[in-house]
């Protein structure tokens, strides 16, 4: 299947599934899942779910519906980091995902609300999974997995050396150190937990896991590059952002083709993590590429 193609049919079943699990309710904090629902339905690239089923594809799921709220419960942490990472006390981002964003609209309190409940509610939602022919242990292993690449071992670890370091000099080891955990980690957490859902082996998932952390790294050079060359209609978010809070960034270091060249050395070893397979991970192969080269 077209990556395309393939990314817009993943983008609707992850729609409809965070649309079922986030309701509008007629409760007294109505406005706190208004926030919720805000910032989580109708936008972004799902790049995270679209991994977690391109691995479920790869290790030979055939009924892949009852894994979508895991994989739902993902992009939730993901919405979450971003509704925070844009609050004035953070990066103080007006757009994204081409609307206002969260803290815009509902106010900082709310914003931070709103990720709160995002983030408790998508360990709800793994915690209380039930897939035919996958063990509790697996879910509970899956779920430690993201918990792990959410939390201090990932993403708000990243988070916070990134805050910490504003307009502080780094070394490209440092900055390595931030863009794979802030970035990296939920992408191969998206594929690890995916990986271990499925029944993958110690060894395959060793594969993938090296594979999710190089695209991650790539990612984040290309959310950089972006930062300074994207189009801001395109990225949906206004560039120039990293400029703003002083944030030394890929390009910072080494320009737009050094980073780029350093982006794809991390390709190539993610492409090459994944010589188990055959042209049954051809997908993965080409979402590896699009990580670097996409536009927005
Ligand atoms: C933006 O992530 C923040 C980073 C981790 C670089 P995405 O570029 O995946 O954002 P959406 O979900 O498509 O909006
Ligand atoms: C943030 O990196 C990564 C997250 C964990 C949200 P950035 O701050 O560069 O992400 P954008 O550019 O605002 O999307
Ligand atoms: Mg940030
Ligand atoms: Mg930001
Ligand atoms: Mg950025």
């Amino acid at each position: 299947m077209e990556i395309t193609t393939y990314f817009a049919s993943v983008q609707q079943e992850i729609e409809e599934t965070l649309a079922r699990l986030l309701p509008v309710k007629n409760v007294p904090e109505a406005r706190l899942y208004e926030a919720m629902s805000y910032s989580s339905l109708g936008g972004g690239k799902r790049l995270r779910p679209v991994l977690f089923c391109a691995v479920l594809d790869l290790l030979g799921v055939q009924e892949k519906k009852a894994f979508l709220p895991f994989a739902a419960a993902i992009e939730m942490i993901h919405c979450y980091s971003l509704i925070h990472d844009d609050l004035p006390a953070m990066d103080n981002d007006d757009y994204r995902r081409g609307r206002l964003t969260n803290h815009k609209v509902y106010g900082e309190a709310m914003a931070i609300l709103a990720g709160d409940g995002l983030l408790t509610y998508a360990f709800q939602v793994m915690l209380g999974i039930r897939i035919p022919g996958v063990g509790a242990e697996q879910v509970l292993t899956a779920t430690k997995q993201m918990a792990d690449c959410a939390g201090l071992c990932g993403m708000v670890a990243g988070q916070a050396v990134d805050i910490l370091n504003e307009g502080t000099p780094l070394t490209l080891e440092e900055l390595r150190y931030i863009h794979r955990k802030k970035t990296g980690a939920m992408i191969k957490g998206a594929i690890v937990s995916a990986a271990i859902l499925a029944g993958a082996t110690k060894e395959e998932q060793e594969a993938l896991a090296i594979y999710g952390e190089q695209i991650g790294l790539a990612f984040q050079i290309a959310d950089d590059i972006l930062d300074v060359i994207g189009d801001s209609k395109e990225i949906g978010k206004k560039a120039g952002s990293d400029d703003k809070n002083g944030k030394v960034t890929y390009p910072s270091l080494l320009g737009i083709e050094g980073a780029y060249a350093y982006g794809e050395e991390a390709i190539s070893a993610a492409v090459g993590a994944l010589h188990l397979w055959g042209e049954e991970a051809d997908l993965l192969r080409e979402i590896a590429y699009f990580c670097l080269q996409r536009k927005k």
